[in-house]
């Protein structure tokens, strides 16, 4: 059993006694209960796009749904963990959008496994996963203000989420905390320069789709420019020549050859990651060097590269 901490004073709060609402008997704050989700945040205005994103994708990457094992493979190339290490353990996932690197975990049985969004997705990862998982914990709360006590957690993960943070290496110092000694924490990030073909200093439509998606474009709109573009796009950005020109045009990911995807899939799928990569805030970029450096210096050791740049993992050392 794990004790969450009011965000606001620090004390701990007695879960079991106030259900379906949590009071802090401190400070009086309310934390609400919606939908199985603990609620500890306000709207973070910066994750609007997010809430777009996976209320409208609510189980595009889910395994279970599409029928593959991608999920499952990328979460352990991304932690460089194996499943039996997870079994009776605790874990969080942090920034677990609609539960895909959940779903993968559940199946492991650890001992208890809590997922954090601060955006909407975290209600439709309950919708998908709850009602079949008694050892899962949900809330929606900002990874920075985790309402958890320290050094709970055997794994700590985020997987395409710290990048995504207006101060990047703030929210990964706040989450070695939760860390035990001993255990292990695992990010993926973006890596700099990638899919960067052309030399950086030729000027891509792509930076100003971006400007306008992220100052402009209410998340909406852009969502139904992307699922009324992408699908003609990616057949498009195929063609031999012309596709030179159009993949600078009309960007779409397109993940054919890479995933085994239908056709109807590699749409939905390019759609989503389109859409996640013209709308983000912020979207840092980071070398290995610069990611092994915050593990090194912030007390872990078997510090380890994993097969997608940049996904590193470590293990905090007993002290
Ligand atoms: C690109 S999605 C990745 C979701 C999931 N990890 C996956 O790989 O499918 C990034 C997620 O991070 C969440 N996020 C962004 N900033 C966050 C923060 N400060 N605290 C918690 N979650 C955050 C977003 O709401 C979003 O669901």
């Amino acid at each position: 059993m794990i004790n969450f901490l009011c965000p606001e004073c620090k004390k701990e709060i007695d879960f079991q006694s106030k259900r379906p609402a949590l009071e802090c008997t401190n400070c009086k704050l309310q934390f609400e209960m919606i939908n199985g989700v603990l609620k500890f945040t306000a709207k973070a205005q910066y994750a609007d796009s997010f809430s777009t994103e996976w209320t409208h994708f609510r189980k595009t990457q889910l395994d279970s749904y599409n029928g593959t094992r991608i999920s499952e493979k990328l979460f352990y190339e991304y932690t460089g963990w194996q499943p039996s290490d997870l079994k009776g353990k605790r874990v969080l996932d942090v920034g677990c959008g609609t539960g895909r690197y959940l779903e993968v975990v559940l199946k492991e049985e650890p001992e208890s496994l809590f997922g954090v969004d601060l955006s909407e997705a975290v209600y439709v990862a309950a919708e998908n996963l709850l009602p079949k998982n008694n050892r899962l914990m949900l809330l929606q709360c900002d990874a920075n203000h985790l309402p958890l006590p320290d050094q709970v957690f055997d794994f700590v993960y985020s997987i395409g989420v710290i990048h995504h943070t207006p101060d990047p290496y703030k929210t990964w110092k706040n989450l070695v905390r939760l860390v035990k000694p001993g255990g292990r924490f695992a990010i993926w990030v973006y890596g700099k320069g990638r899919g960067n073909r052309l030399p950086s200093w030729i000027p891509r439509p792509i930076y100003l789709y971006q400007f306008l998606a992220n100052r402009i474009i209410p998340s909406g709109t852009m969502l139904k420019i992307v699922l009324s573009y992408v699908p003609w796009a990616i057949n498009l950005n195929r063609q031999p020549l012309i596709g030179c020109i159009t993949r600078q045009l009309f960007p779409a990911i397109d993940y054919k050859g890479r995933f085994p995807l239908s056709d109807e899939m590699l749409i939905e799928w390019a759609c989503l990651d389109t859409f996640d990569c013209l709308t983000p805030k912020y979207a840092r970029t980071y070398t290995v060097d610069e990611i092994i450096g915050w593990y090194k210096n912030n007390g872990f050791c078997d510090i380890k590269v994993g097969k997608h740049l940049v996904s590193v993992s470590g293990e905090k050392l007993l002290t």
